[in-house]
């Protein structure tokens, strides 16, 4: 059993064709379909066990502060796990390289400790009372707390990006949480007309969630002796695998149940959230019935359901997973400059997971 936790991770089951990616790995996709996409076997087929478990280690190390508060609450929040998937993608970015753990595991480190921060915050923003299951940190302490947690941990990111050996990975994970918080502030305004409302929705989404996908690559591949054009195509994959990533969180707000969420489904449309599905729902129907939820201030759980079923309908839902797919086989393609490696192909099925996690 691994020391990080990972939520609900996918069943071996049958992966539909129709998620295949393109580009010229599709055979080798194909291939990985019969062999199941959960992300432990994964992380076990890509030898990422040992090391995952050195850069949670590290987190858990690095969250004991001289305040007991501090500690109690950091410590919360790094056993309130999460998939790790950043951390994956910086050390799998440094394998295409000249891998060694002791260069790449602050970068790995840093886009976990940028993650956490950026959720502890996001929670308090959103009063969200529950993530991954567990408690909140502004629920189980206070608002100031969580203020806090948050930038101790933004403080552990930066601290640890300083131990990293090459100075590019401090430029790239600054930038990216300047465009991270850039894009917290960015709401989707309209959900019509769609042409205004997929280019807000796609300007945020690449803001607050691509840019750290595309970061942490770049900082692996930094680590591991890449040469900027190595970074860049990086950078790149990591990019559209967050954009697919977010599309696919905000899939699981429709069609989610709470038990495997973590957190209560349905939430982006009780908050007024305007994401991919309800975009392409409201494309394809001009639907009065979402049109008068987008106007309401409080939607009651009744109004709630009754629009969540009228965006699948309407195959909003089905859109937004073609969408996503998209991004996916796009991704893909950007990994076309590197050898056929174990690393290559593990980075494969890593956007394998993120367009078929249920969670
Ligand atoms: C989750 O979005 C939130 C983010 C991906 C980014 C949040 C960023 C900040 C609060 C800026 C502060 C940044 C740092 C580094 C301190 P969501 O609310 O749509 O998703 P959810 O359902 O998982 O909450
Ligand atoms: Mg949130």
């Amino acid at each position: 059993m691994a020391a990080y936790q990972i939520n609900s991770p996918l069943s071996d089951t049958e992966v539909p064709v129709s998620t295949i990616p393109g580009g010229n790995n599709k055979r080798y996709a194909q291939q990985r379909i019969s062999q199941g996409t959960g992300l432990l076997d994964l992380f076990e087929r890509a030898n990422l066990t040992a090391d995952l478990r050195a850069v949670e280690d590290l987190l858990l190390e690095r969250s004991r502060s001289r305040s007991e508060l501090i500690t109690a609450a950091s410590i919360h929040t790094v056993r309130s796990g999460g998939k790790r998937l950043r951390a994956a993608m910086a050390l799998l970015a440094a394998q295409l390289g000249s891998y060694q753990l002791s260069n790449v595991i602050h970068a790995a480190a840093s886009a976990e400790l940028i993650h956490a921060a950026s959720l502890v915050h996001d929670d308090l923003v959103d009063q969200a009372a529950r993530r991954r299951g567990r408690v909140t940190v502004h629920t189980r302490w206070d608002n100031d707390v969580a203020l806090m947690v948050g930038d101790y941990f933004f403080a552990l990111a930066a601290a640890e990006m300083s131990l990293s050996p090459d100075p590019r990975i401090i430029t790239f994970y600054a930038q990216a949480v300047q465009t991270i918080v850039e894009g917290e502030l960015s709401p989707v305004m309209v959900a019509e007309p769609a042409e205004t409302a997929l280019s807000q929705y796609f300007y945020k989404t690449g803001a607050k969630t691509a840019v750290l996908f595309e970061a942490a690559c770049k900082a692996g591949m930094a680590a591991g002796g890449g040469d900027d054009a190595q970074t860049n195509a990086l950078g790149a994959y990591g990019f559209d695998v967050g954009i697919a990533f977010q599309i696919v969180d905000d899939v699981l707000d429709f069609i989610g149940d709470e038990d495997t969420l973590g957190k209560p489904a349905g939430n982006d449309l009780r908050q007024g959230t305007i994401t991919l599905p309800l975009i392409y729902a409201l494309e394809a129907t001009g639907s009065p019935l979402l049109r008068a939820l987008i106007e309401q201030d409080a939607p009651d759980d009744a109004a709630v359901e009754a629009a969540i079923a009228e965006v699948r309908t309407a195959g909003g839902v089905d859109a937004a997973m073609a969408e996503a797919r998209r991004y996916i086989a796009q991704a893909i393609g950007h990994l076309d400059v590197f050898p056929d490696t174990p690393a290559r192909r593990a980075l494969i099925d890593l956007t394998l997971f993120v367009v078929e996690r249920e969670s």
